[in-house]
């Protein structure tokens, strides 16, 4: 197999086609009808891991004034090219800029601060959690709002695809080809909480020849948010909300 690259690196194809991705995985939908439903209306919001914008458009074109946040410079470009496409009210409400989620001062705060599907759990649970809920913090207006989209446990827990040989998505490209992905190695270290996984991404032309490879590197974490959360001065706001059979939004508040 080719040397895999890490999740959203510049040139990964995870990165470029993150939207097709998202855009077909029904478990994913009906997650900005969750945040618009928790933010006050026109509320200012800060987005950790705003990605290439799916969410930030999504929430600026319900009204809400959205800053989204990435440390990936292949997302964010993406997420430059969609404002330049929205509506001239819309993108006004739109912003992005580059930065990390677990060391981010704006000295300004939100109505509320979202972190979206499954973000933090891309950094290690422990220091790293434990300083984006202060990021999350430091942010909000007393009274505000943090939601955290986090993976299930059990899902993570789950061993890979009983049948490697098929791939997990398969996709039509705009061009008339194909984009499959396959999980090529996936397992869960239970005493950190940490699942690793190798996706290698397939771009087939129209005529079903490979085009391009790529094995990329996806780690995900998972622990129970609340305790890391209470260190920032955030409780719980109400149960998790389950979504989609494979995440949950955990809600918190300013104390
Ligand atoms: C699954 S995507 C979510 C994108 C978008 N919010 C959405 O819901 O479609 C996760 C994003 O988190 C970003 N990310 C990972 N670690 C980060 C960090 N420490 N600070 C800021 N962004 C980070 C990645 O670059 C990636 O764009």
């Amino acid at each position: 197999m080719a040397q895999s690259r890490p999740y959203y690196a510049d040139q990964s194809l995870s990165a470029a086609h993150y939207d097709l991705i998202t855009a077909a995985d029904g478990r994913l939908a009906g997650d900005v009808e969750i945040y618009a439903g928790l933010i006050p209306p026109d509320g200012a919001v800060l987005e950790l891991g705003a990605g290439t914008g799916r969410v930030t458009a999504a929430l600026a074109e319900r009204g809400f004034k959205v800053l989204g946040v990435d440390i990936a410079p292949a997302m964010l470009r993406q997420a430059e090219t969609r404002r330049a496409g929205l509506a001239p009210d819309v993108a006004a409400r739109t912003a992005f800029q580059r930065g990390d989620m677990t060391a981010l001062d704006l000295k300004r705060s939100f109505d509320a601060v979202i972190c979206p599907y499954f973000t933090l759990a891309h950094v290690p649970a422990g220091t790293a959690w434990r300083n984006t809920f202060a990021t999350a913090a430091r942010h909000l207006t007393p009274g505000g709002l943090a939601v955290f989209h986090l993976p299930l446990a059990e899902i993570m827990r789950a061993p890979g695809p009983a049948r490697p040989d098929l791939p997990v998505m398969d996709q039509p490209l705009a061009d008339g080809g194909r984009l499959q992905l396959h999980v090529r190695r996936r397992t869960f270290n239970d005493k950190v909480g940490r699942m690793d996984q190798v996706i290698e991404y397939v771009e087939r032309d129209p005529k079903g020849a490979v085009r391009r490879v790529s094995p990329e590197r996806q780690t995900y974490y998972v622990a129970d948010p609340v305790p890391a959360a209470a260190q920032a001065g955030l409780t719980l706001d109400r149960p998790p909300i389950p979504h989609g059979g494979v995440g949950e939004f955990w809600v918190f508040t300013r104390v």
